[in-house]
């Protein structure tokens, strides 16, 4: 849904995700952090009215074409706003606790099974410096990548189609984990709905 964007609900409550992750944090990360990301970017978008059409996903593949005064607004908080989108609906519970279906197939093959992907996952997360995510995206030609990206920067922006993303913003666990990030990488994967991921990698 393009402008007005509007925080999505989480369709789950925020304790249901304990005790991975805790309600607490589902909370603040969910309603301010979020929160704040999609009042930003409204607050940027609102005096260009031609934008109002764009769903939040082209305007990242089109950064440089936005009026320049609201590119680096755009960047992040329109990123903040998909990533976060994303997130939620990856750590819905219930569903698949490992790959499934085309998705199993593709990491089976291309990346050498579940157990090897975690690990590409857990060393990216881990490698990332600061703030940002770590991903198994798609290209567009239908080979699986694990990258990762500083900030809020989305695969979008470089071509790829998100699938798995992993929050490693502190604001993500430091109220449970602490420093701990390794801990926290641990802990995710009890809680990552692979029936939805696959839906991203069919749909993508
Ligand atoms: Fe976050």
């Amino acid at each position: 849904m393009p402008y007005p964007f509007k925080l999505p609900e989480l369709g789950y409550p925020y304790e249901a995700l304990e005790p991975h992750i805790d309600a607490k944090t589902m909370e603040i990360h969910h309603q301010k952090h979020h929160g704040a990301y999609v009042n930003n970017l409204n607050a940027a978008l609102e005096k260009y009215p031609y934008l109002h059409g764009a769903e939040v996903e082209v305007l990242l593949r089109h950064l440089a074409a936005l009026p320049a005064d609201i590119q680096t607004a755009v960047r992040n908080n329109g990123g903040g706003h998909l990533n976060h989108s994303l997130f939620w609906e990856l750590l819905t519970p219930g569903g698949a606790k490992e790959p499934v279906g085309e998705l199993k197939k593709a990491i089976d093959e291309q990346l050498g099974g579940f157990a090897a992907l975690k690990e590409k996952l857990t060393q990216a997360a881990m490698a990332r410096f600061g703030s940002g995510w770590a991903w198994l995206v798609k290209d567009p030609f239908g080979k699986l990548h694990v990258i990762s990206t500083p900030n809020q920067d989305n695969p979008v922006m470089e071509g790829f189609t998100p699938i798995v993303g992993i929050d490693v913003w502190e604001h993500a666990y430091y109220l449970k984990y602490q420093n701990r990030r390794a801990d926290y990488l641990q802990a995710i994967w009890n809680v990552l709905n692979w029936d939805k991921a696959e839906a991203f990698f069919r749909k993508g």
